[in-house]
């Protein structure tokens, strides 16, 4: 079965600007602490130059979390059953769903992303090596529950988290997202998430400032992007990468710090930023197996196995739906 339905729940202006982009941005720039959500990187040049950083070799997130799938894909298989709809949580360019699929026997495959160009390319890619498949891609923001359209088949859900995703998110922003997971999947469901472990810092920052500048670019397009489609003129030869360590939050930081005193505009709104000044752009949580279960199970989940890899460096963890009891 071919690819048939695709919703696209995003909504622009009546020239075509992303509203919340443009508010989010806008509103970000006016903070004391500048700041604009990670999500926006992931426009299609975004979505490729992060395709691009996972092929690095600083950045051992993919690879080792891909290679946890091969190796424990039986035991996954005998955890989730087989036929199970999987729904996958920003599913990117779906390397590593193929993985997945195939051992959990999948009835159906639901994608869903913020980047609609992106989304259709990489379910038209997954449809050829699938043709029996339901695909069903749907352009969302997932940070609220979705509903999934009728189309969706009945079966139990499998959610698929992979990447570290959730690392890009503060604690409770994670905990309301992996609550609303839950609703989009509903009762019965499982969710499969991939997180980063805690490691030594040296590490983290090359992985964050790889040596080819690729994570620069990646967050230099941010601003590009801005200019692209908010009719911004911010000067981002002006800007340099930053990626620092937070030990109080666990958590990598990236930002964009201007080079000297700027004046720019965005959407017609006059920005000033003096010379050293940052724009914060990305945090990535790292988490300890024990502060993962924990995160998992105050957002109603319950989790039932960890895998790790020799290094410690990645982890993947299966959960149960919590079920909703009124008693201790
Ligand atoms: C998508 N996300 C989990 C990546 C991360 O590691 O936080 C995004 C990224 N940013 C820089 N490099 C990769």
């Amino acid at each position: 079965m071919a690819m048939h339905v695709e919703l696209k729940l995003v909504e622009q202006d009546e020239d075509g600007i992303d509203l919340a982009f443009r508010a989010e941005v806008l509103q970000g720039l006016s903070e004391a602490q500048k700041a604009i959500p990670a999500r926006w990187f992931y426009d299609m040049p975004g979505s490729e130059l992060f395709e691009e950083i996972t092929r690095l070799p600083e950045y051992y997130p993919s690879r080792v979390e891909a290679r946890l799938l091969e190796t424990h894909a039986g035991e996954i298989a005998e955890l989730t059953g087989p036929g199970r709809v999987v729904v996958e949580f920003g599913s990117g360019s779906s390397v590593k769903t193929p993985l997945l699929l195939r051992a959990a026997a999948a009835s159906a495959y639901v994608p869903l992303d913020i980047s609609g160009e992106f989304l259709r390319q990489a379910s038209r890619t997954l449809a050829v090596d699938f043709p029996q498949l339901a695909i069903i891609p749907i352009e969302a923001n997932f940070m609220r529950p979705v509903r999934l359209p009728g189309s969706v088949p009945d079966a139990a859900r499998l959610g698929f988290f992979p990447g570290s995703t959730i690392g890009n998110m503060v604690p409770h922003t994670a905990v309301d997202l992996l609550r609303s997971m839950r609703e989009t999947l509903s009762g019965g469901s499982q969710l499969l998430i991939g997180i980063d472990r805690h490691k030594e810092v040296d590490r983290l920052i090359a992985a964050y400032d790889d040596r080819q500048g690729v994570t620069a670019r990646f967050n230099l397009n941010l601003l590009q992007r801005i200019n692209r489609e908010l009719g911004g003129d911010i000067p981002s030869d002006r800007f340099r990468h930053v990626a620092r360590w937070n030990a109080e939050w666990s958590r990598i930081e990236m930002h964009l710090e201007a080079t000297d005193d700027l004046v720019f505009s965005v959407s017609g709104q006059s920005i000033r930023m003096a010379e050293g000044e940052t724009i914060h752009t990305e945090n990535s949580h790292k988490y300890t197996p024990d502060q993962a279960r924990l995160l998992l199970q105050a957002s109603g989940w319950t989790p039932i196995r960890l895998w790790s890899d020799p290094a410690d460096d990645f982890m993947l963890i299966l959960a149960d739906a919590t079920e909703h009891r009124s008693a201790p």
